[in-house]
């Protein structure tokens, strides 16, 4: 968004750009889907709208205030303090009302609040004039504070140092503490709609985990073989230069793969030894069940998943199932979670095999490039080996 300055000299013409400029900020802020942005988002945007120096959030967490500094476009610190009417902005929060203080090392000596310079003192910074206005949710909530510093004449000279910013600084005018009350209730909006979206984001994903682990449950009893293969089928997504997009799809789709094998009986699923043929047949059937349960959501993730569950016990040279699909043939996810999902499943023993040595799995994994593995899947797997191994370690079977 283009920086607009507004002039507070009190017209009408004057009135209607600062309110054109909310409404945009508040598009801008209602677009954004990223919890850390969006909080620079509003401080940046109401930095430009009141002239200030610097600003501040600070979002309720229960008892504490989580403490977010933006400085220019970067966010420099991540603390907390208690909530307590004894800071500016704990005042804030509690009682709902602004404070417009013109000198915060000269404040009144009845008020219950006290300036904390320890945090000038840490970032050489000194605060003079300081705007505190309360993010206030539809319902009437206060749900943090939004502070401003030391407010500028618009004609400043840039940049200033911080002995500069305190001989500028001047109190903020009543309009632009009404214009700041006013993005700060438009950010708490928008922060409670990216929050919202995050946590059902989570559930959503968690929820598939855990159904994905009771695919598994009766053959492998830890969550550790879908941490692995999920990050190794990721790793090779990004070492194939993949977007970040389908990295994440990919991570999150691949734990899905085998959910087909709740349709497998127990006599065969645990065998302790190796199958006759007819067994394997009935094995064979677990990518169509998967593609079966997956594939009846139109969701991208779950798409993905479907096409994975199907597909991840193709061969490169046609000699796979269940279609025998050849070469490109297999969608890539296909084939990125075919080499995670092999890789994985020799490094862990298994009710018909035992767990093998790395070496003797590197050492099958080049031999079956081309055969069972996309060479190309197999180079970026190399590629990316020291952080496949970091997770190998990471998520070891306890014991
Ligand atoms: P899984 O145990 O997760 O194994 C996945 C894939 O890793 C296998 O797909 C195979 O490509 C590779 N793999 C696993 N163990 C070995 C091994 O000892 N040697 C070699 N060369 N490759 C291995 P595959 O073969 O299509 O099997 C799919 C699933 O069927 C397996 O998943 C496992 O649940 C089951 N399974 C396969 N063979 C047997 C068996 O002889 N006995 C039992 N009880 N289950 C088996
Ligand atoms: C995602 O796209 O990463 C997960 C959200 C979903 O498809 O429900
Ligand atoms: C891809 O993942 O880039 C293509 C494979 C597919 O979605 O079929
Ligand atoms: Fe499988």
């Amino acid at each position: 968004m283009h920086s607009l300055s507004v002039h507070t000299d009190g017209s009408a013409a004057e009135a209607l750009q600062i309110s054109q400029r909310l409404i945009q900020v508040g598009i801008a802020l209602s677009s954004e889907t990223d919890l850390q942005r969006l909080l620079a988002l509003i401080v940046q945007q109401a930095k430009e709208l009141t002239h200030c120096d610097r600003g501040s959030l600070f979002i309720r967490a229960g008892e504490e205030l989580r403490f977010f500094v933006v400085s220019g476009d970067k966010q420099l610190q991540d603390l907390c303090i208690p909530l307590s009417a004894s800071s500016i902005a704990g005042y804030v929060v509690l009682t709902g009302e602004s404070l417009n203080l013109p000198d915060v090392y000269q404040l009144p000596t009845h008020v219950p609040y006290t300036f904390n310079r320890q945090v000038d003192q840490q970032t050489g910074y000194r605060t003079r004039s300081l705007l505190t206005v309360p993010m206030r949710d539809p319902s009437g909530q206060v749900m943090g504070a939004l502070q401003l510093l030391n407010r500028l004449q618009p004609s400043h000279p840039t940049p200033l140092d911080p002995d500069q910013v305190v001989e500028w600084s001047q109190p903020f005018s009543e309009l632009e503490a009404r214009v700041a009350e006013s993005l700060a209730s438009q950010a708490a909006v928008a922060y409670q709609n990216v929050q919202l979206r995050e946590e059902l984001k989570s559930a959503h994903l968690e929820t598939i985990f855990c159904l994905s682990l009771a695919a598994e449950y009766r053959d492998q009893d830890t969550s550790f073989h879908l941490k692995r293969m999920s990050n190794y089928s990721r790793i090779i997504a990004q070492a194939m230069g993949l977007s970040n997009r389908e990295q994440e799809l990919i991570f999150y789709a691949s734990p899905m793969h085998d959910v087909g094998k709740i349709g497998i009986p127990d006599a065969i699923l645990l065998k302790p030894g190796r199958f006759t043929p007819e067994e394997r047949l009935i094995m064979n059937r677990h990518p169509e069940i998967g593609y079966e349960i997956l594939s009846k959501s139109d969701s991208e993730l779950m798409q993905k998943s479907a096409i994975i569950a199907l597909t991840h016990h193709e061969k490169f040279d046609g000699s796979g199932y269940p279609r025998s699909l050849k070469g490109e043939e297999i969608p890539l996810e296909g084939r990125i979670v075919a080499l995670a999902d092999v890789f994985d499943a020799l490094a862990s023993r298994r009710p018909y095999k035992e767990a093998w040595d790395l070496v003797d799995i590197f050492r099958w994994v080049e031999e079956n490039t081309g055969s069972h593995f996309d060479p190309q899947v197999v180079a970026a797997f190399n590629r990316g080996r020291s952080q496949i191994l970091e997770i190998y370690h990471c998520y070891r079977e306890p014991g």
